[in-house]
């Protein structure tokens, strides 16, 4: 008996860290194995995004989503790829009360995913907890600008820094998180000037998400950019167009049911 056996050699975090100013860092959500199987092949670093609470299950905002629901789609993330470095969002609720709870619902995604860092939410606030967890062994990526996880507190998802009274609020939370040792920053949703700025202050890659091509590198949700969802936001770029082509492939199905002409004759036992 032969069994199969797949090459395991992922992307590291001091990789990503080393990639500051070079080629631009390529990455994109996953949530399943078989999309992340494909991702695989082209993305420097999936993330395990919360935004599976809205995208997959419905959710009008991340705040709902449960650790255990992250673990599964870790999980099978993990299991779907091979090279790429995979990062799980710590979803609302399980990090921001203390040091010593971040770590510990930290340590349990890395345990149970197989994952290779955490993302969090949060600027200087969170700073003392990405150091708390980095000195102990976990890889932290920060996420400021626009975070979706305070929408209620930011009365919704608005882009951040058009008042430049607010930029050394962005500025000061990029610096705290790099102090702190996060090794990459998302900046989600904030002005070309303001990313551009905060790319050159600090000595980690910045990751953009509707912050421009001045980030070090890009990220969209994956389900996005391939045309499943009936609202596009305007930083994203449809790439696929699979709704359309999922309805056709469905409404064929159900007319050939209808009318017998499947299963034919390929499809069938004799
Ligand atoms: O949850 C998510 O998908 C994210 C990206 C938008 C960066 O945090």
């Amino acid at each position: 008996m032969s069994t199969q056996t797949k090459t395991i050699r992922r992307t590291t975090v001091p990789q990503i860290a080393a990639r500051k100013g070079g080629e631009p860092i390529v990455s994109l959500t996953s949530y399943h194995a078989h999309t992340a199987a494909i991702v695989d092949k082209y993305a420097d670093f999936i993330l395990v995004g919360d935004s599976l609470g809205m995208v997959m299950h419905g959710m009008e905002t991340t705040v709902g989503v449960p650790l255990d629901l992250m673990i599964m789609h870790g999980k099978a993330v993990v299991r779907g790829t091979r090279q790429a470095l995979i990062v799980v969002d710590m979803p609302f609720g399980t990090y921001e009360e203390s040091p010593n709870m971040a770590f510990r619902n930290a340590a349990k995604i890395m345990k149970e995913t197989g994952c290779g860092a955490v993302k969090l939410e949060g600027g200087a606030r969170m700073a003392e907890t990405i150091r708390f967890l980095t000195e102990r062994g976990i890889p932290v990526m920060a996420h400021i600008g626009l975070t979706p996880q305070s929408s209620h507190v930011m009365g919704g998802f608005k882009t951040q820094g058009r008042d430049e009274e607010t930029w050394a609020t962005h500025e000061a939370d990029a610096k705290a998180v790099t102090q702190a040792g996060a090794f990459a920053i998302v900046l989600e949703g904030m002005v070309e000037p303001l990313a551009a700025k905060i790319t050159k202050q600090i000595a980690i890659p910045t990751i953009g998400i509707g912050a421009s091509a001045e980030c070090d590198g890009q990220i969209l949700v994956l389900e996005d950019m391939l045309g499943l969802n009936e609202w596009t936001p305007k930083f994203v770029k449809v790439y696929g167009d699979l709704g359309p082509q999922i309805e056709a492939s469905v409404k064929a199905y159900a007319e050939e049911v209808k009318d017998r002409s499947f299963p034919s004759e390929d499809q069938v036992y004799r």
